[in-house]
This record gives C-alpha cells, structure tokens and sequence, in this order.
C-alpha cells in the first residue's frame, strides 16, 4: 500500500486533534476543554482571578495562571465563540464572517470630517480569531524605549527582557523546504521557541510574482535585508503566520490558550458584558466585577485581582465607567471619580495606512497569479484540489509573509535628519486637545524626543511596505504615529454607547510630512527600479499628483486610512508624572488588586502587527502575576 503525502497529513491532523491518557486511549479534545459557564448559577461563589474580557491577552494569562490546580479564574467575554469555520485563512474562505465590534469612530477634522469604521474582535480569542494572522515583533529598539521611560527597568520592560517572553508565547515551525530555497526564506531559530500552543508557521506556496519585488527593495538606498523576522531589526524579511503548520487553520487564543486546556479551575463565560469593576468601600482596592448576561445584572468577587483585558479601545471604557480615569470626562458623563487618573483613554496610536493604487501591471505575466485564479479554470481546479487534499496551494497563505520594513533614513535619506531636529523643536503640548492634563503632555513630549532618536536610527521601523505578488505594492502603513488621540466614554450615554474614538490622525502636522515621503518612496520603487521595466501604473495618487504640497492635499482629501487595525497606549505603561495609568507591574495607579493586560499598556507601539507582541506582554504578565511581583 503506498500512503501518500496528503493522507498522511490528514492522519497527522486527526491525531493532534486527539490527546493520549495515560492508560493510551485517545480521548477527543472536546472532552478536555477547561469549563464553559452557561449560566450565571454554575459560577463559584468567588474567583482567585477575574478577567474583563476574553480576548488575546486574557485567555494566554488565564491559561498560565491556571496550570496551578489552586488557583481559580473565571474569564468574562462579551462576544460568542465564532464557528470554527470562520477562522481559515482569508483566502479559503475565513474571516470577515466572524463577530466584530464595528461601530463609527469621532469625525476626523483633519480628514475632511469624515468618520471610520472601528473593528475589533468581538469573540472569545478576541483580535487574535478575526485578524490578518501575521507574526511579528517590531525592533528591538522599540521596547528599549518601553524600558527607558521609567528611572529604573527592574522588571525588563526592553528587548533583552521580552525575547525570552516572545520565544515562550508562540511555537516557530520553519517553512517547508523546497519552498524556502525557492524563494530565499532565510530564518534564525534563535529568537524563535518552540513550547507554545501557538504556532507559527508557513503557507507552502508563494506565487513566483514576488521575484522581481524582492530584488527592486536591494535596489533602494539604505534598504537592506534582515534574516529573521524575529531579530529585532528594520530591513526587508520574511514573517511566519499564526497558523496551525498541518491544519493551515488559525492558530489563535482560543484554540491555543482555552479549548486546548482541560481545567476545572478555568471558567469561561461568553456572551457577558462588563460593565464596570467594583471597587471596595473606600475604593482603594478591587473587588469584583459587575457585569450582564442574557439580559440580567450580576456580580462576582475576585478575591486576588480584577484584570482588565478588554483591548485598547474597551479598557478605557470600562475603567472610566469604574470612576478611574480623568476627573472632566467621568464628571461630564454623571460617573462619580473614585480615582483621578488623568491618562486612561490618553495616549491613543494607531498605526496609519495610505490608499495608494500603484499596481505592477508586467506581473500579470508571471504565472501563476492572482488573476488565474479567476480567468484560468485549469489553475482554479489545481488550487481548490490542492487545498482539499492537503490544505496546500494559494489558500494557505493568510495575509502575506513579506515585507520592507524601513527605518526614516530609508525612506527619505534626504530629509530624516531635518525631520529629526523638527520634533525635537516642536511645542509638543499644542498638537494635543486643548485642556489636556500636564502629565499626559509630558510624557507626550518625552515620547516624541525618543521618537526623534529613533529617527536617525537604522533599526526603528518608520513604515511597512507589504508586496502582493499578483499586484506589487500594497498600502503603506506608517508604523511610528507622531499624533495622539483619546478613547473617551460617551457623556450621551455612557453605558450603552460605543465609546467614543477620536485617531486626530495628523495632528502633529510631521506626521502629514513622513506620509508624502513614504508616497514618493513607494513611487521611486515602482518605477525607478528593475521594476521600471515591468509596467508600473500609478492610479493613486495619480500622475497629476506631483508635488509634495499636492501629495498632501490628495492625502488629506480621501487617502489617510487612520486605522491599521493595531489600536494601543489607551492604559499606558508609563510613570504616573508621564501621564502613565499602570506601573511596571501593570497593576492600576492608586488602586490595588486591579491590572491591566492588553495592548492598551504599551507606552508606544512598535513597528509590527500588535498580535505577536500582545502574546509576549502578557506571557511576561502571567509570569509577573505567578511569582507575586
Ligand atoms: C481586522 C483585524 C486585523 C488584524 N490583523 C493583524 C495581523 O495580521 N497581525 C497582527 O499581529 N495583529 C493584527 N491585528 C491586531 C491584533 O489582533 C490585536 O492587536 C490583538 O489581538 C489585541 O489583543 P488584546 O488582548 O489587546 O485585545 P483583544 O484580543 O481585542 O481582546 C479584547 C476582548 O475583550 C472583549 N471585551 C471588550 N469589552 C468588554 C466588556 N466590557 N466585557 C467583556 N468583554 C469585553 C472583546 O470582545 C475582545 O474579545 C488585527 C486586528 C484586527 C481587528
Ligand atoms: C463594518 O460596518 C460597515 C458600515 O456598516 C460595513 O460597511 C462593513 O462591511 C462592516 N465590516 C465588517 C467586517 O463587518
Ligand atoms: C531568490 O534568489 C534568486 C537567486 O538569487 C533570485 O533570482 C530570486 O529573484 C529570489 N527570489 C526572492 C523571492 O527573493
Ligand atoms: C432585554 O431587556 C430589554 C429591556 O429590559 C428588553 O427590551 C429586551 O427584549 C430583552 N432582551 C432579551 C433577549 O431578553
Ligand atoms: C492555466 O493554468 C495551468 C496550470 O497552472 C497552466 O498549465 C496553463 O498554462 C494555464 N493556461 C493559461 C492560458 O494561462
Ligand atoms: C493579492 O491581491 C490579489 C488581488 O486583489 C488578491 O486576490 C490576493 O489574495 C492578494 N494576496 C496574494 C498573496 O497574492
Ligand atoms: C486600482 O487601479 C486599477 C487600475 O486603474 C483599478 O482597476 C482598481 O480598481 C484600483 N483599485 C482600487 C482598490 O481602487
């Protein structure tokens, strides 16, 4: 009998998907699933742990927490468990079906008062069940910054103290060889561990387009090329997907840090909204949570810590609604302060897109491509078949796993120095709405003079620059926002309405700057490369748009896209004088018991997709929490 290549994947498929006992018996995973509360009668009395919400975070610190049988957690999440169909790749018919929050931000004034669409992941797995499932870190520069804001970094709040938290959150599978020779996938397992439940690993397929695009970056000035995606550096470089490496299904936290665990100490309850947490009477510490399942109002007690997990956009939200946050907002919307906390909902980033249409049209003749997938029934066939028998082919990949992701010196060699200076010279302050605290100010000023270091430097990534080998270049993200914004609870109805989201993308006027220089980057590397020869076509911004002062009108007209999807900073890790709302510990300024682990913590964003970063803060999180620091 001959076995082949597909049936033995499938077979190795069904066994993961198996867990032997010790007698040997293969018992289905269902079975070892940790307990799925239905209903609020089946909840302890009280909790060790509770956490608002269940997203990313939560469920990698819940799991953690919960390897000790004693300790006792219950995880509270507004959304539903998304049908396990929903969580493929997007090219073989996942996400966009599973449940989002989706709800209008603030009009934006300096983008013709337009308002953008917020997108969230709403769903136990949070942002990590509904993203683009692309692993990557950022430089290492970007957390040194993290670890300088404060006198001292005892806890190694840097990249020397966060590599080993990144090798512990997910598990590098290499990408399969041949199709690593052919396309020059180089890696370094080094930075990379192999423990996790979360896997990161490699579609099998690529599309030969991504030839000339790779060789056009070699032939930008200062663009070099980095061998991992995981060193910490800028350049050009290869990245992994979050992704099962047999199955080609989302690897996420939901399968990775829940439905794989068998524990009766981890609770889980979805379809529950919080509404607040509870403080003690004389709210110096807290208590409990009070939240809403099937229509009724219940409270539970944590008799350790609350841990506020909502992402960085319902943090905020539900710490306000608590009576911690900036004593004008709680007043305007009827909540009483119990903790004046100046910065919660301050200090919001995002990373920010442009919608340029610059499209390689000479790619159209390296076959395979996208378009035979639509105009070539023979190609279709082969694909759909691939998939089938052994998830391969073009489906597999999810987003895309190259990219240049430069450092301002690339982008505009002429001018970051000048664009350095100008930061450093700036009256930060007045870029911010007008009555922000002193220290929220403050620790603005101090990001933007790190930000200007980070300009001059090799190794800071100022934009990402993805490559689709079917079209060439896709929007470029500016990944280091010099503007702030603010997340806010609704005064109109602060309970029942979406808070409100104000990007105030390009309120630093600079940041307008790196914008066009990112443009006429992505110009010059469409047509003064190899590339060139290829029959670039420039449909946005166009050929009319030439000048810099024309590239800026035409980004501020329609073509800034305030969102990456990547919301953070909304519960800074910072010193409280900087406008900080948790300490290094992530626990709450002026309340006890009560942290914070999600993306809102980190003091600036690093230049990466925030999915693999959110898994390392809180496997450090989980570890802080375990060993009482
Ligand atoms: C469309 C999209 C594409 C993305 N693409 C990528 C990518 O390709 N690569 C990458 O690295 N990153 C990507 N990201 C970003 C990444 O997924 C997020 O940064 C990360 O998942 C955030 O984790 P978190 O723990 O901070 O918050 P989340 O994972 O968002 O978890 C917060 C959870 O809290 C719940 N919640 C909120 N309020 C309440 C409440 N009051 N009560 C109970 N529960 C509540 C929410 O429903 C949610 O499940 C993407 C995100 C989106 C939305
Ligand atoms: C989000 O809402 C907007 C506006 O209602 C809609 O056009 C869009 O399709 C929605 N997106 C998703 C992913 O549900
Ligand atoms: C891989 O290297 C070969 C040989 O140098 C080159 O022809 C090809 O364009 C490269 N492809 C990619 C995707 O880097
Ligand atoms: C929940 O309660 C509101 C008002 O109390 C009512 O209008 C609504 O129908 C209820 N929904 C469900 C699902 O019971
Ligand atoms: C269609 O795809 C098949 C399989 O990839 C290929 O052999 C064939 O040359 C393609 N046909 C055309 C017209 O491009
Ligand atoms: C590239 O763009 C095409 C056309 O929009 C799309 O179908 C495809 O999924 C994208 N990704 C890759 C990896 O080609
Ligand atoms: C990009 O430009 C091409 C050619 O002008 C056009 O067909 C396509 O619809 C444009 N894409 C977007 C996303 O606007």
């Amino acid at each position: 009998m001959t076995i082949s290549r597909s049936s033995l994947l499938w077979t190795l498929a069904t066994a993961s998907a198996l867990v032997a006992t010790s007698t040997g018996f293969a018992i289905p995973r269902s079975a070892y699933q940790a307990h799925q509360v239905r209903d609020a009668s089946e909840l302890l009395p009280t909790y060790d742990y509770v956490f608002v919400g269940g997203g990313t975070a939560a469920l990698t610190v819940a799991d953690r927490l919960t390897e000790d049988p004693d300790t006792t957690v219950l995880v509270l999440e507004a959304g539903p468990f998304a049908d396990p169909a929903t969580t493929l790749p997007v090219n073989a018919g996942g996400t966009q079906r599973q449940p989002f929050w989706n709800f209008s931000s603030v009009p934006q004034a300096r983008l013709g008062g337009q308002s953008f669409p917020v997108l969230l992941g709403r769903m136990v797995g949070g942002g990590s069940g509904g993203n683009g499932m692309a692993a990557l870190r950022g430089s290492a520069e970007d957390y040194d910054r993290w670890g300088r804001l404060f006198e001292t970094n005892e806890l190694g709040w840097d990249w020397e103290g966060l590599l080993p938290y990144f090798k512990k959150a997910t598990n590098f599978v290499p990408p399969p060889a041949d199709v690593a020779e052919r396309f020059n996938i180089t890696y370094d397992t080094s930075y990379w561990g192999t423990d996790a439940s979360i896997y990161t690993s490699w579609p099998p397929f690529q599309y030969p387009g991504l030839d000339p695009l790779v060789t056009a970056f070699g032939e930008m000035p200062g663009v070099e090329y980095a061998a991992d995606s995981g060193a910490g550096r800028a350049g050009v470089y290869w990245f992994p997907t979050l992704m099962d490496p047999v199955k080609h299904e989302r690897s996420f936290a939901l399968n990775g840090h829940y439905e794989n665990v068998r524990r009766p100490n981890y609770h889980l309850m979805a379809d529950t909204l919080v509404r607040r947490v509870l403080l003690d009477d004389d709210a110096s510490a807290a208590k409990g949570v009070e939240f809403i399942t099937k229509n009724q109002t219940f409270t539970v007690d944590a008799t350790k810590e609350v841990i506020v997990s909502a992402g960085a956009v319902h943090t905020p939200k539900v710490l306000q609604l608590s009576g911690i946050g900036p004593r004008k907002v709680l007043e305007a919307a009827g909540i009483k302060t119990l903790v004046d906390l100046p910065g919660v909902g301050q200090n919001f980033m995002e990373h920010v897109g442009i919608a340029t249409n610059i499209t390689i049209e000479g790619l159209r003749n390296i076959h395979p491509n996208g378009f035979d997938l639509v105009t070539n029934a023979t190609f279709r066939e082969w694909v759909e078949s691939a998939w089938e028998t052994d998830r391969s082919g073009p489906y597999s990949i999810a987003f895309n796993n190259i990219a240049g992701w430069l450092p301002l010196s690339a982008i505009t060699p002429s001018l970051f120095e000048s664009f350095a200076q100008e930061l450093e010279a700036q009256d930060h302050a007045s870029y911010l709405p007008e009555g922000t605290d002193p220290t929220v100010a403050a620790g603005y000023r101090m990001q933007m003079q790190q930000l200007a270091v980070a300009m001059r430097s090799r190794d800071t990534v100022f934009a990402r620059f993805a490559v689709n080998a079917t079209l060439g270049g896709t929007n470029p993200i500016m990944n280091q926002p010099l503007s702030r914004g603010t997340i806010n609870i609704d005064a109109r109805d602060p309970f029942g309405a979406p808070p409100l989201v104000d990007y105030r993308t390009l309120s630093n006027p600079l940041e307008r700057r790196v914008l066009v220089e990112m443009v006429k980057w992505l110009r010059r590397y469409s047509f003064e490369t190899s590339l060139g020869g290829l029959r670039p076509l420039d449909s946005a911004p166009g050929p009319d748009v030439v000048s810099d002062d024309q590239i800026a009108a035409w980004l501020d007209a329609s073509s800034v896209l305030p969102s990456d999807y990547h919301p953070a900073g909304t519960a800074a890790m910072m010193p409280l004088a900087l406008g900080g709302v948790v300490d290094q510990t992530l626990r709450v300024y002026g309340v006890r018991r009560l942290r914070v682990v999600d993306a809102s913590i980190m003091p600036n964003l690093p230049g990466a997709n925030t999915c693999q970063p959110v898994y390392a803060i809180a496997e450090k999180a989980a570890d802080m929490i375990k060993s009482n620091v």
